[in-house]
């Protein structure tokens, strides 16, 4: 199989490792001459992902296109996949989901629970104060990483509001955040991997680390499986999804929101479990059966991020120490420039014992940093 992904970053470069191991051959299609996933695709397209000329190349050379990325011009992929070119998930998902709002809307109608909104023509005071506090605001496009969602907790926080089409969600009372892959074929079957639990730095929206499984009762496992499966399948998705969840203190479990694509919380499964989510996702738009999502050991992960203050040429500190612990699996994505706050790797750490696991997870973030050189 040709397999063509629109973006060239981290997820592209999973992808085209686990394609290759399989004998296919990957094209990415980036405008950044050393994306993360060029070093390690048989070819790259420079261009920007909303040329249709491009894309149409990237399809031409491919017997499946996927993506890396979800914010892409869904009509030209539409226009692609109309003249026949095979293109997963389709660019039709990718339209519901880019859209937050029509996101909520999707999942409202498929019955699935969510998070009570309400859309709003204008960011005013009256209308956050009507809708009430503690609430959530989210613009309806373009958002990453926590960019594009204030939290205000009461009229205090009216200046933190976000300028831009938005609409306006009920704070949920969160106990544990947790995400759920779920993989589906063109035959309608699903395979959910376990569900994990991600604990967030309260100050910057960022994951702090993320614990496989949830440390969670059986029964809310099972709730939250079968959430993301009915998720993906009202979406008739083909490929890999994330699905990212709400625990909150009373026990109510409520979808937050949906990844057309593998996921940063689905990173642990390459070393973790019998398939990672990258194959899975190859597997499931190749049309080949899905493979098994069992766990064999416990994992912690935690994201490599740029440091704060550095902006430059990425240089890695600390690699030896991280490699001088037990059961470490480094990533890192080969991104040129460091930037604040920019996800530059991730580390998955295996141990019979989860908390173990942890600890050593948030030694090694201590101690493995990015900081800014000088141009070579
Ligand atoms: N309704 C809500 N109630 C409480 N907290 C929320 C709510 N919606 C979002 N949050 C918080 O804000 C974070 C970011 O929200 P969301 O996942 O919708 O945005 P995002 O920009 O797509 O983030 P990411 O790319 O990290 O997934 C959530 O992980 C959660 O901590
Ligand atoms: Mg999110």
């Amino acid at each position: 199989m040709r397999i063509g992904i629109v973006g060239g970053g981290q997820l592209a470069k999973m992808t085209a490792q686990a394609a290759q191991r399989l004998g296919f051959t990957v094209t990415i299609l980036d405008p950044t001459r050393d994306a993360p996933a060029s070093g390690v695709s048989n070819r790259q397209i420079v261009g920007d992902f909303f040329d249709p000329k491009k894309l149409k190349e990237l399809a031409d050379v491919s017997d499946v296109t996927t993506f890396d990325l979800e914010h892409v011009d869904t009509n030209a992929m539409k226009t692609l996949a109309a003249k026949g070119t095979k293109v997963e998930p389709s660019p039709a998902i990718l339209e519901v989901i880019q859209d937050k709002l029509e996101q909520k809307k999707f999942l409202s109608k498929a019955g699935i629970p969510t998070s009570p909104y309400k859309a709003i023509d204008l960011v005013e005071p009256e209308a956050l104060k009507n809708f009430g506090f503690p609430l959530v605001q989210k613009l309806r496009r373009g958002g990453y990483d926590g960019k594009g969602v204030a939290i205000l907790n009461d009229e205090r926080d009216l200046s933190k509001a976000l300028v831009g089409e938005s609409f306006l969600e009920k704070k949920v009372d969160i106990q544990k955040e947790l995400g759920v892959i779920v993989a589906r074929s063109r035959n309608g079957n699903t395979k959910c991997f376990p569900v994990v639990e991600m604990v967030f730095d309260p100050k910057g929206n960022l994951l702090d680390y993320l614990l496989a499984p949830a440390q969670i009762d059986e029964s809310v496992t099972a709730r939250a499986q079968d959430l993301a499966s009915k998720t993906v399948n009202a979406l008739k998705g083909i490929g890999v999804f994330g699905v990212e969840l709400f625990l909150s203190k009373n026990g109510e479990i409520v979808v937050n929101e949906i990844a057309p694509r593998p996921h940063n919380s689905g990173h642990y499964t390459i070393e973790a479990c019998a398939t990672s989510q990258f194959e899975q996702h190859v597997r499931a738009i190749c049309d080949l059966p899905l493979g098994s999502t069992e766990q064999w050991y416990p994992a912690a992960m935690v994201n490599l991020i740029g440091s704060p203050d550095a902006k430059g040429p990425a240089v890695v500190e600390g690699l030896s120490a991280a490699l001088s612990e037990e059961g470490v699996s480094v990533h890192i994505y080969g991104k040129h420039e460091t930037r604040p706050l920019r996800k530059m790797g991730h580390v998955t750490v295996l141990n019979h014992d989860l908390q173990k696991a942890k600890e050593i997870a948030l030694k090694i973030k201590s101690v493995l940093k990015f900081r800014a050189g000088v141009e070579k």
